[in-house]
């Protein structure tokens, strides 16, 4: 039967293990109205790529030269304008997102991060350092933030933020375990609000 009612295409950029990156495919594995259409990871030897194969998402490599500050960003749009992606979301990217992608993007572009943000954000801080500095400053709370991404790195408005203790004995390995549950629990939701409007 044809239908009229729009699907909503997302890419997810990806760096790393992707447990956010399956979290959300498996989210959304059988929404007619919603879909994963591509994972794109600049990195051939990341975890994301076997995850992403078990769902038979199609799994792109874009090198660095890409990914770098003055980049036209030119084979990231032409991916996404073939694949007629409407929402791109970052699962653990590490890479600089070329300026013509944020602008062509505005509004459709968001990414987590693992601490509550304005706090242990910006250049350095990803992953386990973002753990160690929450640590190494006594912090008894730390949790996540989604947010837009801009041409600010982590300065995008904040569309969902949720927080969780860190305890005495934590370690960075025990707190990012913590942060990723949460990370699961949440992340799916909100991008399929987002890809909803
Ligand atoms: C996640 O905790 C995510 O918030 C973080 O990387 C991890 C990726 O894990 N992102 C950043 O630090 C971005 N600055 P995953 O590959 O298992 O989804």
């Amino acid at each position: 039967m044809e239908t009229t009612e729009k699907k909503c295409r997302i890419a997810i950029l990806a760096s790393g293990a992707g447990s956010n990156a399956e979290a959300i495919v498996s989210h959304f594995a059988g929404n007619p109205a919603i879909e994963v259409a591509l994972m794109v990871c600049n990195r051939k030897e990341a975890g994301v790529y076997e995850r992403m194969q078990k769902w038979g998402i199609p799994c792109h490599t874009i090198g660095k030269a890409e990914w770098q500050p003055g980049s036209s960003g030119q084979q990231v749009l032409d991916l996404m304008r073939s694949e007629g992606v409407g929402l791109i979301v970052l699962a653990g990217f590490l890479a600089y997102i070329p300026e013509s992608v944020v602008k062509t993007y505005e509004g459709r572009i968001i990414n987590i991060h693992p601490s509550l943000l304005p706090k242990y954000g910006g250049k350095g801080m990803w992953g386990h350092h973002v753990h160690e500095a929450v640590l190494a400053a006594h912090e008894t709370i730390s949790g996540i933030t989604i947010h837009y991404v801009t041409e600010n790195l982590d300065e995008g408005s904040i569309i969902f933020q949720v927080q969780c203790e860190v305890l005495p004995d934590d370690t960075p390995d025990s707190l990012a375990a913590r942060i990723h549950q949460l990370e699961h629990a949440h992340y799916p939701r909100v991008v399929e609000q987002m890809a909803m409007k």
